[in-house]
């Protein structure tokens, strides 16, 4: 299999909720709305164009990209979906390294973002498993593993215990993609679910269940467009219009952290991500400023909160 890094240099920040903007001139743009903020991803080139603003933080340092490519032309429909194929190739041998990561699941594919400075450290632990190559002016080159290590020693191999608390919104999501072509036709709609729908939450959904939270997440990335929303959300699009897998599956939410998670712990998306592979279900997992969220197959939402539970209590 290969392991591309991407030639995105991205930026992550927050926008404050009260501010709103969109910079769409770049190759790579993501934006999800949580409770707490607006968590931005873009480009050099994007980062440029939003608005330097009190409303804004950015994260410290710059990321790049990775994306697993599996080899034998195009996608394969027998694989695991999500961080579940990843799960133990990417994120665990990176969490072993002390590598920080900051994920984004989109309907396409996964995104592991990694510290451009940790780039050596990343290939070199990942160059056993991968033939690794990095994307240059558009063109697909070899990377050479200069056998550079940050010198971490493995700690012998105890189960991951899951650090952080949890908690399930009671919100079901569906993970779309659209058209290209027919965004200019829902750019409205979107504007308006991403910017101007608190209003709607409280007469669709109402009081009666606050365990609903705000999410939704957009993503225009190499001309491949995700979105990842509520059912509540989706009914407002016209039909037919959103794409969604086969299966047509609804997922369920667990989202991970009781204070802001920062920049430089690892292990989290490890902790969270291996218990789902061993037991095989699927997920998609996209990390905001402040907190992880990771999205399973509705059926399994009580057994995936009960385990990673368990695994919480066992910590000492
Ligand atoms: N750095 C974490 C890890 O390596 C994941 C990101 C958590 N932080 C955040 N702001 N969402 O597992």
């Amino acid at each position: 299999m290969e392991l591309h890094i991407l030639e995105h240099r991205l930026r992550v920040a927050s926008i404050a909720k009260e501010k709103r903007v969109l910079g769409m001139g770049c190759k790579f743009f993501s934006l999800t709305e949580t409770p707490e903020d607006y968590t931005i991803i873009v480009d050099e080139e994007g980062f440029l164009e939003l608005p330097s603003s009190e409303h804004l933080s950015v994260a410290d340092a710059t990321w790049l990209a990775l994306n697993v490519v599996s080899g034998g032309g195009g996608f394969s429909s027998s694989q695991p979906i999500g961080v579940t194929k990843i799960a133990k190739s990417v994120i665990a041998p990176l969490a072993d390294q002390n590598i920080s990561v900051f994920m984004l699941s989109t309907y396409q594919t996964d995104f592991i973002l990694v510290r451009e400075r940790d780039l050596p450290f990343v290939m070199h632990t990942l160059a056993a498993e991968f033939t690794i190559l990095r994307v240059v002016n558009g063109e697909t080159v070899a990377a050479d593993d200069f056998g550079i290590t940050n010198g971490f020693v493995k700690p012998k191999l105890v189960q991951r215990p899951v650090i952080h608390p949890l908690s399930s919104p009671s919100n079901m999501f569906c993970v779309t993609s659209l058209d290209p072509d027919t965004l200019p036709t829902v750019a409205t709609l979107l504007m308006d679910v991403m910017f101007y729908s608190n209003g709607v939450k409280d007469s669709v959904v109402g009081n009666e269940d606050s365990g609903h939270i705000r999410f939704f997440s957009f993503s225009l990335i190499e001309g491949y467009i995700s979105l990842v929303m509520d059912v509540q959300t989706q009914q407002r699009f016209p039909n037919n219009l959103l794409f969604t897998s086969a299966s047509g599956e609804l997922w369920k939410m667990v989202r991970i952290g009781g204070q802001p998670l920062g920049f430089d712990e690892c292990g989290i998306v490890a902790q969270i991500s291996e218990p789902l592979a061993a037991a095989d279900i699927p997920a998609y997992y996209i990390s905001t400023f402040k907190f992880d969220h990771a999205l399973v197959p509705e059926e399994n939402i009580n057994g995936v909160v009960n385990a990673l539970q368990v695994s919480q209590a066992e910590k000492h």
